[in-house]
């Protein structure tokens, strides 16, 4: 079951001080009366990333916007920020490009989110280069983690992250398994930033035959009911 909570931040819900005219002493200018009025609820941040190059035919494609489409359900006043970073690539990092405002901006993005989903292809036993790219630019020290005298420590765990893989062959058990490393490093930057227990889903076998591919991408697509936004009722 891959039932997982979220909810706004707590330093985003809190209440606002506003000063209103006493009208009980109208001609008093100077009474004010100090109200707290609680804030709107604030809106819960989604960033969606999708990285195939497959387009149409792409799983990962299909099954993160079933996933952002599904948390939608749940709280239709959800704000989606959505990056494709196969057609819009980000650049490879270089020295100036991290002090640069792409990069801030991009961390900013990614700190600001309280749901991320990401689209993650594997392409040759890895991520597509498109994402890697946007994690060279959010694992950022001093910002996404830091340096402390008893190890890294991420600084962007509050958050909840959906990770959507799609696989030619088999990676999950058997003889394939050691080569699978799109879902591992993804897990293991998300780890390092603080990200400890993204829910995994994936359709494997995308490449064998017509057949396996609708089935695993039924079954990625069957999981995705499951999923549960905390404080809601899942969706029926
Ligand atoms: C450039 C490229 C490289 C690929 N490399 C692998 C691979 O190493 N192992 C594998 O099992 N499938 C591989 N595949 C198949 C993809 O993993 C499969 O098509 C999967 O559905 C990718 O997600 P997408 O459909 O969202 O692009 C590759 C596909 C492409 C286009």
């Amino acid at each position: 079951m891959l039932s997982k909570g979220i909810g706004p931040r707590t330093t985003r819900n809190a209440t606002r001080l506003v000063w209103l005219p006493d009208l009980r002493r109208p001609h008093l200018s100077s009474y004010y009366l100090p109200i707290f009025i609680p804030n709107e609820r604030p809106h819960v941040k989604l960033l969606h990333l999708d990285s195939s190059i497959l387009n149409e035919n792409s799983a990962t494609r299909a099954i993160s916007a079933a996933v952002v489409e599904h948390l939608k359900q749940n709280d239709p006043a959800i704000e989606v920020t959505y990056r494709d970073l196969a057609a819009a690539p980000l650049p490879h990092v270089t020295l100036p490009a991290l002090a640069g405002d792409e990069s801030a901006a991009l961390v900013e993005e990614l700190l600001s989110a309280d749901i991320l989903v990401i689209g993650v292809p594997m392409y040759n036993f890895g991520m597509p280069t498109q994402l890697k790219a946007w994690f060279d630019h959010v694992l950022v020290a001093g910002r996404t983690f830091r340096y402390t005298a008893e190890g890294p420590q991420g600084l962007a765990g509050d958050k909840h992250v959906f990770v959507c893989m799609g696989r030619g062959g088999f990676y999950s058990e058997g003889p394939m398994a050691a080569m699978e490393h799109a879902e591992s490093h993804v897990k293991a930057m998300l780890g390092f930033i603080g990200i400890t227990d993204p829910a995994v889903i994936a359709a494997e076998g995308i490449a064998i035959s017509p057949e396996q591919r609708e089935a695993s991408l039924k079954a990625a697509l069957d999981q995705i009911a499951e999923l549960q936004i905390r404080g809601t009722a899942p969706v029926t």
